[in-house]
C-alpha cells in the first residue's frame, strides 16, 4: 500500500464533499485556501484561529523591537536638545509619539513651538532658519519642504526627519494652519488608545499599505495614519474593524466625540463617501482626502480577507510580469493602448501627482470630445512618467455624422444649415437634419500629436508641459512591446490582468 498523504484526513473529507460544483469551486482557488476552507468545514473555529495566527505573526514583523525604538528615541532626543539650545520648545509628534509606527518606517516629525503672538512670517522664516541650523549641527543636509508653510527636512542615519514650526496653542480653535492641529491629535490618541490597540493600528496601517490605500497624499488619496488610529478607536480592534468595514456603506459618518447633533447633519456638511469627524476639530473631516474608489477598495479587500485571510493582504507579492507571448495575447484582447512617456518633472510629490492627474484628465476629455471611446486610463511615475489611455478603436471613419436643427423650427434656420453644408449634402432622419462632415482627427495618434504640439491650448498641466518640451514619446502597441521592461512591465501586467494586490 502506498503511503498516506500527510493531510489524509482532510483529503478524505474532501472526497466526500466532491460534487461537480465543488470540484469547479475548489479548482479555482489556491492550496492555502483549500486548506483553510476545508479546515473551516471541519471546525468552524479554524478560520478564526488561522486568522489569529496570521495577525499575531504579522504584528510581530511590523512592531519595532527595542533596539530600533531606542535608536529612534535617542536621535529624537538629540534633535529636541539642539532645538532647546536655540531657545525653542519642541516635541516629537506623529506616529512615533503615538507609538503606532511600523518597523522600518523611520519618519521622525519634530515640532518646534512659536508663541501664539509671533507673526506668521517670523514663524516661517525663523522656523526654516533654525531647522536648517539644527540639521547641519546633526550632520545632515537640510532640504526645504512645504505643507501649508515651509519647513526643513533631511535624511540622516536612515531616518527621515521633518522639523516643523507651529504655534503653541491652548485650544485647536486658535489654529492658523492644519499643522497646528497635530499636537492635539497626539494628545488625544495617547489618551484614548490602549497598548493592545496600538498593535491593531499597526495592523490596519500595514493592511491598507498592502492593498494600496494607505496615505492621504495626492499619490494615493487613501487612509492617513491618523484616520487608521481613529478607526481602531471606533471599532476597538483590527478584527472587529475588519468585520465592520466589510459591511460599510457609502456616506458613512463616524463622530467619536459626538460633535454633531446627527449623522445626517454631519453628512450634509461634508458630503464625502466617508466622514470621520476629527475629535479635536468638529469642522474637519479626517477622511476628506479619501478618494471614493479607495473607500470601496478597502471594503472589497476586507470582504475578501474575511473569506480567505492570507499574508498577501499585508505583504503583497511582487507583480510577475507577463512574458512577451502572454503580453501580446492579453493586449490582443484589449482595446488599443497608447502611452505617453516623458521624464518626471522634479517636484514635491503632491504637486507632481496633481499635475499628472490633471494632464491625464484633460487628455481623456479631449479623446472623448473627438469621439474616441476611452475604456480606461492609468498612470505610473518614477524616473519617467507614463500616462496610459485605452480606447475601443484607435481609428474612426473618415466622416462624422453631425446633428443639425430639428425640422420643427423656423425654415430660416433650416435654410441656414442646409446652405452652409450644401456641398456635404444634408439629409433628414427622425425629424432632424444631419450632415456627414470630415473628421478633424481620425486617429488617436494624430490627436495625441496635436495635444503634445499645443499642450497649453489643450489644458495640460504646467510642469508636464515643461517636461514635454524636452522629450516626449507616444508609445502605441508595437512600441509598448519594445519598451516592455522594469517597473513599466509590472505596471502594464497589473493593468491588463486587473488582479488585486493580494492575488499575485
Ligand atoms: N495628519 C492629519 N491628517 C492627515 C495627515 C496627517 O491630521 N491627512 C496629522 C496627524 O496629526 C498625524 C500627523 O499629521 O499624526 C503626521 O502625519 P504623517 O506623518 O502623515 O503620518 P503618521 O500619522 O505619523 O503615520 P506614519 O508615519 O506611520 O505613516
Amino acid at each position: 500500500m502506498g503511503e498516506k498523504p500527510a493531510d489524509f484526513e482532510a483529503f478524505g473529507q474532501r472526497r466526500k464533499l466532491e460534487t461537480p460544483k465543488f470540484r469547479f469551486w475548489i479548482s479555482s482557488i489556491d492550496p492555502l485556501f483549500t486548506f483553510t476552507a476545508l479546515a473551516t468545514v471541519l471546525n468552524p473555529d479554524a478560520l478564526l484561529k488561522f486568522m489569529d495566527k496570521l495577525l499575531s505573526e504579522t504584528l510581530q514583523t511590523i512592531t519595532p523591537n527595542k533596539k530600533e525604538r531606542d535608536n529612534l528615541r535617542k536621535f529624537a532626543k538629540k534633535v529636541i536638545t539642539q532645538l532647546n539650545k536655540h531657545g525653542f520648545e519642541a516635541s516629537v509628534e506623529g506616529s512615533l509619539a503615538k507609538d503606532t509606527w511600523i518597523s522600518g518606517n523611520h519618519d521622525l516629525d519634530v515640532f518646534m513651538y512659536f508663541d501664539k503672538e509671533s507673526k506668521r512670517i517670523e514663524l516661517e522664516e525663523k522656523g526654516v532658519e533654525i531647522g536648517k541650523k539644527v540639521i547641519k549641527e546633526l550632520g545632515g543636509v537640510p532640504e526645504l519642504a512645504y505643507s501649508e508653510h515651509p519647513y526643513t527636512r533631511t535624511h540622516i542615519n536612515n531616518i527621515d526627519l521633518d522639523i516643523v514650526p507651529c504655534y503653541k496653542l491652548k485650544t485647536v480653535e486658535e489654529r492658523s494652519s492644519s499643522v497646528d492641529r497635530t499636537p492635539f491629535h497626539t494628545k488625544y490618541i495617547l489618551e484614548k488608545l490602549t497598548e493592545k490597540q496600538r498593535g491593531d493600528v499597526r495592523l490596519l496601517k500595514q493592511f491598507t499599505k498592502g492593498v494600496g490605500v494607505y496615505s492621504a497624499k495626492e499619490k494615493v488619496r487613501g487612509f492617513s495614519g491618523y484616520l487608521c488610529e481613529l478607526l481602531i478607536l471606533k471599532y476597538g480592534s483590527f478584527k472587529k474593524l475588519a468585520k465592520e468595514v466589510a459591511k460599510w456603506e457609502y456616506e458613512l459618518v463616524i463622530d467619536l466625540e459626538k460633535h454633531h447633533k446627527s449623522k445626517k447633519k454631519a453628512h450634509k456638511h461634508f458630503k464625502d463617501a466617508l466622514v470621520v469627524i476629527d475629535p479635536c476639530d468638529s469642522q474637519r473631516n479626517v477622511a476628506a482626502a479619501l478618494d471614493e474608489n479607495n473607500f470601496e477598495k478597502l471594503i472589497f479587500a476586507f470582504r475578501n480577507f474575511l473569506k480567505k485571510p492570507t499574508i498577501q493582504f499585508f505583504f503583497p507579492n511582487l507583480v510577475e510580469p507577463y512574458n512577451e507571448t502572454k503580453l501580446a495575447q492579453e493586449m490582443a484582447k484589449h482595446g488599443d493602448i497608447f502611452v505617453i512617456r516623458f521624464k518626471t518633472p522634479k517636484l514635491q510629490e503632491d504637486i507632481l501627482y496633481s499635475q499628472l492627474r490633471k494632464s491625464r484628465k484633460v487628455i481623456r476629455k479631449k479623446l472623448e470630445h473627438f469621439e474616441f471611446k476611452v475604456m480606461q486610463t492609468d498612470m505610473l511615475s518614477n524616473k519617467e512618467s507614463f500616462l496610459l489611455f485605452e480606447v475601443e478603436n484607435a481609428e474612426l471613419p473618415e466622416i462624422l455624422t453631425m446633428e443639425g436643427p430639428p425640422i420643427s423650427i423656423d425654415q430660416k434656420y433650416q435654410d441656414a444649415f442646409t446652405s452652409k453644408y450644401k456641398k456635404e449634402k444634408p439629409w433628414i432622419k427622425n425629424k432632424q437634419w444631419y450632415v456627414n462632415v470630415p473628421r478633424k482627427y481620425r486617429t488617436v495618434q494624430s490627436l495625441l500629436k496635436n495635444i503634445i504640439a499645443e499642450p497649453e491650448k489643450n489644458g495640460v498641466a504646467k510642469y508636464v508641459i515643461k517636461s514635454w518640451a524636452k522629450k516626449c514619446d507616444v508609445l502605441d502597441s508595437s512600441k509598448i512591446l519594445d519598451n516592455y521592461k522594469g517597473e513599466f512591465s509590472r505596471f502594464l501586467t497589473r493593468y491588463l490582468s486587473k488582479k488585486q494586490p493580494w492575488e499575485w
